[in-house]
């Protein structure tokens, strides 16, 4: 039996091409795991009405640890257009399978590790004032609180009667209470002190464990005294237990700033949900993109990988397919190190290393060209001979008989 079991739930579009070429790379370092496969996002909907059957969560809390490819979704309006036509008009409405699959499971810490890779030509670049250009070496790790704030899903267009008498019950919602229902609409961003504690803590602890300097709590506090203040709060009283760690702050706004200023000053930062979201988007933005940028949704049982990017659907019947699936590999590298296979990660990131920095092979985004059919014509390398290039690097750097494991 092996030792470990992954529920892989590669999804639509280039998840489906990306995943299984992740597990060429655990299998090539011998990661002892069963897979299970596991259905999940548009066709679930449209034939079942549900993106995220009950099948796929039952294998998730039997087997607690999934590598997840990517979905699509669509707007209402289409999402029940598409549904197979007996399920039409009986009541389904469309929900996130990854937004379900966070709070079926409370997978409430959600880490985005942003580190360039040297030698990506996609790495951010900065002006020196004496003329040049230097290239800083990114190292951030957001954590991002993944099941509350502003993502909790409370709200309203056209609030209840008793939800509008308890908002006229706050000075500040005088201005708004002669809007009609229709016009006003509601999202409540609830932060709870169990919560904010909890992801400062596995902030702090991620610092302190890999070695970070600075934990940056970045939300928005002088505005919102009440949701960013609790997180800001409960971040100072974590950090005391911290000494050695700074603990800094920055409002989210001019944190959106200073990344193209100094992002290497930053290590660990911490953000409730909306706010994590984007700043881990903007730093994944300095290391490479969505073709880089990886992420563990960890609960207390159950923890998922992903890459942060989506189903790409206009890409996802070219053959060869052509998406980058570094993103992909980062986040089984983060699977890896989750379960504490820390060398066989480390075996996986420096052969993704070697292969960007070299530069030979390169998929369309890494060559700043446009994606599509003609990609591959102008030189860009497809999503699987990217795979064959990590696994030759690989084979080169550890022992021989990973050779085997090459197509
Ligand atoms: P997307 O992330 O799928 O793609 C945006 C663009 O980024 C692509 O057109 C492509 O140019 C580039 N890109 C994305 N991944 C890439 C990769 N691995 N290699 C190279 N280039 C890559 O976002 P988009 O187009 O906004 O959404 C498409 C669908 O995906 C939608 O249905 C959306 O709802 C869904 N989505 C799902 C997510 C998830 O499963 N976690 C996250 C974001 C969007
Ligand atoms: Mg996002």
């Amino acid at each position: 039996m092996a030792k470990y079991t992954v529920v892989t739930m590669p999804g639509d579009g280039i998840g489906n091409q990306v995943l299984p070429e992740a597990l060429r790379l655990l299998d090539a370092v011998e990661f002892d795991a069963e897979y299970v496969h596991a259905d999940i996002g548009w066709e679930c909907w449209r034939n079942e009405g549900n993106a995220m059957p009950e099948r796929t969560v039952e294998l998730l809390a039997r087997h607690k640890i999934g590598l997840f490819g990517a979905i699509t979704s669509k707007p209402k309006k289409e999402a029940e257009a598409e549904l197979k036509p007996e399920l039409r008009r009986k009541g389904y409405s469309y929900f996130s399978p990854i937004v379900s699959m966070r709070q079926r499971f409370n997978l409430d810490t959600c880490i985005r590790p942003c580190i360039s890779f040297r030698g990506n030509p996609l790495n951010f670049i900065r002006k020196k004032a004496g003329g040049g250009f230097e290239e800083p070496f990114v190292n951030a790790v957001i954590f991002r609180q993944n099941t509350e704030g502003l993502y909790a899903g409370v709200e309203w267009t056209n609030p209840p009667e008793q939800v509008r008498n308890a908002l006229a019950t706050h000075p500040k919602f005088a201005p708004f209470g002669g809007t009609a229902g229709a016009d006003l609409a509601i999202s409540v961003r609830i932060i709870t002190r169990k919560a904010a504690r909890k992801i400062a803590k596995a902030a702090f602890e991620w610092a302190n464990k890999f070695g970070y300097r600075s934990v940056t709590v970045c939300e928005k506090p002088n505005v919102l005294r009440e949701t960013s203040g609790m997180m800001e709060e409960e971040a100072r009283a974590v950090a005391k237990e911290y000494p050695e760690i700074a603990l800094w702050s920055t409002n989210i706004d001019a944190q959106t700033m200073w990344l193209t200023k100094n992002p290497e000053d930053y290590g660990v930062i911490v953000a409730s949900n909306l706010f994590g979201d984007v700043i881990s988007d903007a730093f994944a933005g300095l290391v490479g993109g969505l073709g880089f940028a990886a992420s563990g949704n960890i609960g207390d049982e159950v923890a998922v990988f992903e890459p942060t990017h989506g189903s790409a659907p206009k890409y996802a019947e070219l053959n060869p397919p052509i998406a980058n699936p570094i993103a992909m590999f980062l986040s089984a590298v983060m699977m890896l190190e989750h379960v504490g296979e820390l060398e066989k990660a480390k075996l996986i990131r420096d052969a993704i290393e070697h292969v960007v920095s070299e530069g030979k092979t390169r998929t369309y985004d890494m060559m700043r060209i446009p994606g599509g059919r003609d990609a591959i014509h102008r030189g860009a390398a497809s999503t699987t001979q990217m795979t064959d290039a990590v696994l030759a690097s690989l084979a080169k750097i550890a022992e021989p008989k990973l050779a085997g494991a090459l197509r």
